[in-house]
């Protein structure tokens, strides 16, 4: 059974306090924060994705799975604690360095919070292998950052399937979760790929009942 976590992101203005209820009766298992500086991708979703993750907070026990797609990792690391996340994911190409890389993933988890490392479509699997012994889940992309709604890039079902035979062999207990692209057509290649968490956010916040869809998304 895999879990889903649903992207935030689409959700319309206005409804946000009616959509997130409606979303935690229908048991999504997180709700997906899609933090953009507009750097890093062009959208600058950063204050929005802050507002309505700490109300969140506020009003549901549902885990926080944070996205960070920002250059300044550190900061934003910063910012979104305090909101006591269950994961905060960050991408392998906002740093510099391998240092950079060990030091984030040592400074969420001195903040008492799992880890995830995630790259994009153009990034080899390979060049996250030496990090996944010390995270929680890889976030595979499996559309370019920056936005909702766009198609899923097939070629990304083989870099899934890849970590997947890479962690079993290897022994190693980590999450894999897809994000971006992902509705009921695209969802069971997805699974078979080996993610066992699956990013929504356009399916589900289209749909009319957010339970149908996520029952089916979790099949
Ligand atoms: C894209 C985000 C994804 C996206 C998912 O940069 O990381 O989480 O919002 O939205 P859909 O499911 O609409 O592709
Ligand atoms: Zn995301």
């Amino acid at each position: 059974m895999v879990e889903i976590s649903t992207s935030i992101l689409s959700v319309k203005k206005g409804k946000e306090s009616d959509t997130y209820f409606r979303l935690e009766i229908a048991k999504t298992d997180y709700f997906h924060i899609d933090v953009m500086d507009g750097k890093f991708v062009k959208k600058d979703t950063y204050q929005d994705m802050l507002e309505n993750a700490s109300y969140i907070k506020r009003i549901s026990n549902l885990p926080l799975d944070v996205h960070l797609m920002v250059e300044d990792v550190k900061t934003a690391i910063d910012d979104f604690l305090v909101l006591e996340p269950n994961i905060v994911t960050f991408h392998l190409e906002s740093c510099n360095s391998k240092e950079e890389i060990y030091e984030i993933i040592s400074y969420i988890k001195k903040n008492h919070c799992k880890v995830g490392i995630s790259i994009k479509p153009d990034t080899k699997i390979e060049e996250v292998y030496e990090f996944l012994p010390y995270i929680h889940m890889c976030l595979i992309m499996t559309v370019e950052p920056g936005k909702g709604g766009q198609t899923l890039l097939t070629d990304m079902l083989y870099k899934i399937k890849k970590l997947k035979e890479y962690i079993n062999e290897k022994d190693i207990q980590i999450d894999i979760e897809a994000d971006g692209g992902i509705n009921l057509k695209t969802a069971p290649e997805v699974k078979k790929a080996g993610a066992n968490i699956l990013v929504a956010g356009t399916a589900i916040i289209m749909a009319n009942d957010f339970k149908v869809i996520i029952d089916e998304l979790k099949k």
